[in-house]
């Protein structure tokens, strides 16, 4: 078996030893232009030229969750392209959103600023319920983040394609949903995947329908947040603030006015992240299933885009 590795701005060396132990006779090797045929693909964004000239593949994993990259690119019909199907990233994305949503909610901003200036002030306890939560996507990462902040009494809804039943979190789903989902949130968490129908979704019209006093929290892909019409709303008064982590240019630009406003916190997009060895297990199990002419879960559909 040979898996040939394509992964832009990965170090490849602990990724071609894990996969070599987890099938010591193949063959596991960085792609190069010209390099023999590969039975699988390990990637993460790589160029047309790697699809085109790959062209015995019986399978492409991706060494991420989200495959908005992968599908703009032209890909071989009936090859299955697989995602990162949590590996860990799901428990790193509620210690995230919680925290988020902790630290807007309980005003920690203020008290590290007040304890920088030796102060002892309390402010007035908030109502959680006065600060529901909308999680949009309720898929392997967007489930998870909402039951964590269920456990924490926050009342939560959620928003998917087709309808879930999750134990503590109020679900809606599709287009009928989506302005009753709106309207029962004041912070709202981005967890979608990053398709035709949810690109720019975060923009004045969606932000402008929760509740005064809005926050945002985007972790999915920068292009579902049109970020002029965030700044607006934030600047208006009808937002609070909100807590970023992707961003439609990557390194966000250091001329972003995002760096610098008071009430937006960015981080570079760290959020949930790939962790190298449950993901060799996982592809590798993956690989080792489809040899035998098994199923397996995480196969993205292309026509949905996820
Ligand atoms: P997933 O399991 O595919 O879940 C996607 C969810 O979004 C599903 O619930 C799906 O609905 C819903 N959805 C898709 N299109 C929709 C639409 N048009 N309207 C309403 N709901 C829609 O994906 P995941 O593993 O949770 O990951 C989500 C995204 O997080 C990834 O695509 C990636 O972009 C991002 N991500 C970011 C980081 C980071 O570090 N910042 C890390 C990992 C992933 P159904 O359940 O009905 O299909
Ligand atoms: C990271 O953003 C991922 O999609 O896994």
């Amino acid at each position: 078996m040979r898996i040939s590795f394509c992964c832009t701005d990965t170090k490849a060396q602990p990724w071609l030893e894990g996969l070599r132990a987890a099938f010591p006779g193949a063959e596991v090797e960085v792609w190069s232009a010209g390099a023999a045929p590969a039975d699988y693909a390990v990637v993460w964004a790589p160029p047309q030229q790697f699809i085109d000239e790959q062209t015995q593949l019986k399978g492409i994993f991706n060494i991420g969750a989200g495959v908005d990259a992968l599908l703009k690119l032209r890909l071989p019909p009936g090859v299955p392209v697989v995602r990162l199907d949590d590996a860990g990233m799901s428990v790193q994305m509620a210690e995230y959103v919680c925290h988020a949503v902790i630290r807007h909610f309980r005003e920690f901003d203020g008290y590290e600023a007040d304890a920088r200036q030796g102060k002892w002030s309390y402010r007035k306890p908030r109502l959680r319920t006065d600060f529901p939560v909308g999680v949009m996507g309720l898929g392997v990462l967007g489930a998870r983040v909402s039951r964590a902040l269920a456990q924490f009494d926050f009342p939560v809804a959620g928003w998917s394609r087709s309808a879930k039943a999750i134990d503590g979190v109020k679900c809606f789903s599709g287009q009928a949903g989506f302005n009753d989902f709106l309207a029962a949130s004041r912070i709202l968490v981005c967890l979608l995947p990053l398709t035709p129908d949810t690109d720019n979704i975060l923009c004045r019209d969606t932000l402008a329908r929760l509740r005064p006093g809005g926050y945002v929290i985007n972790v999915a892909r920068g292009s579902h947040l049109v970020d002029e019409d965030l700044m607006a709303l934030i600047d208006s008064g009808h937002l609070a603030g909100a807590t970023l982590d992707v961003f439609r240019t990557e390194p966000l630009p250091a001329a972003h006015p995002f760096w610098t406003h008071p009430s937006i916190t960015v981080t570079p997009h760290t959020s949930a992240r790939t962790l190298r060895e449950e993901s060799i297990a996982q592809i590798a199990g993956k690989i080792a299933a489809l040899q035998r002419g098994e199923a397996v879960a995480g196969v993205v559909d292309p026509a949905r885009g996820y």
